[in-house]
């Protein structure tokens, strides 16, 4: 047998390949994938285990697409937010750890409110929308979104959610920026969390957006923010005195949301907050 004969040689092969390769966690992602194909916890890796070829071959295949930047996810086919399980592929936007601080922003809000009603713009995988599901049992939380192969995923995973006994949420297949977005709801949601594409038009992105994930989940016009100013007249609409709205955005858009924010005029508290890397991350306002 030819290659590594133990997992431990396993993976410090495949590390030295990832951090060639540019992977920014290569341990991790090699713990991951041999996780994967072992079909155990990656925190269950005793180095001494002896690989057979067949799963030698699929961790070394595994190894190259990721040394090729496709993204973890997308070699696992699962991600995770909100202690919920998502399957991603090819097709849809891989939620981020990053979403995790404004999803529990939104939980709080809802903290006391009976039956709230709650809206994701740019659902993508709907795994905002279904990880708020998941929380509150008696929320009604409709998801929206644009592209066909997101909703594609999106379906599948309400479908997996409804029949792991999730209360299912509502999909709408729309524009974000249609000014008539969910009027049946105006005045009536008490949170609006989104996570929009807000990178500007032209910047080069790391391979594993740039080369692998959907253009329309990514990029939002000449200064990145076409999508979020469209959202943040829907959410002076759609929300109720008191609702909360929350934005993701990237590290420097925090001033131009908040005063994209402040222009509507009917909101209060307008803040940005931090993620785990300590940088601005989302804005959130109350609509008075
Ligand atoms: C950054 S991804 C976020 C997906 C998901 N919310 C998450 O956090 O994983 C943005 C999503 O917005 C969708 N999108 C972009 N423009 C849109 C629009 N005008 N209306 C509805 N959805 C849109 C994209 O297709 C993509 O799925």
């Amino acid at each position: 047998m030819t290659g590594p004969r133990t997992l431990g040689e396993a993976l410090d092969d495949a590390e030295k390949t990832l951090a060639g390769a540019g992977a920014w966690d290569p341990r991790r992602d090699a713990e991951t994938l041999a996780a994967h194909v072992l079909g155990r916890p990656a925190a269950d890796l005793p180095p001494g285990t002896a690989l057979d070829p067949d799963a030698r071959d699929r961790f070394q295949a595994l190894v190259r697409r990721r040394a090729a930047r496709t993204p973890l996810e997308y070699l696992t086919g699962r991600a995770f937010l909100g202690g919920i399980e998502i399957e991603v592929g090819p097709g849809v936007f891989v939620p981020r750890k990053h979403t995790e601080p404004l999803l529990a922003w939104g939980l709080d809000v809802l903290e006391g409110v009976r039956d709230p009603v709650v809206a994701d713009l740019c659902a993508g995988s709907a795994a905002i929308a279904l990880a708020v599901a998941h929380a509150r049992p008696d929320a009604v939380v409709h998801a929206v979104e644009l592209d066909p192969e997101a909703l594609r995923w999106a379906r599948r995973n309400m479908a997996r959610r409804a029949a792991a006994g999730d209360t299912p949420i509502r999909l709408h297949e729309g524009d974000v920026t249609a000014p008539g977005l969910l009027s049946g709801l105006d005045g009536r949601l008490d949170l609006l969390l989104a996570n929009p594409p807000f990178v500007v038009e032209g910047r080069v992105l790391p391979p594993e957006w740039e080369e692998h994930q959907p253009r329309p989940a990514l990029f939002s016009g000449h200064d990145g923010l076409v999508v979020i100013r469209a959202i943040t007249a829907a959410a002076a609409r759609l929300l109720r005195p008191g609702g909360g709205v929350a934005i993701e955005h990237d590290d420097e858009q925090a001033p131009a949301v908040m005063a994209l924010l402040a222009e509507q005029e009917v909101f209060t508290g307008i803040a940005f907050h931090t993620d785990h890397n300590d940088l601005p991350r989302y804005t959130t306002a109350r609509r008075i």
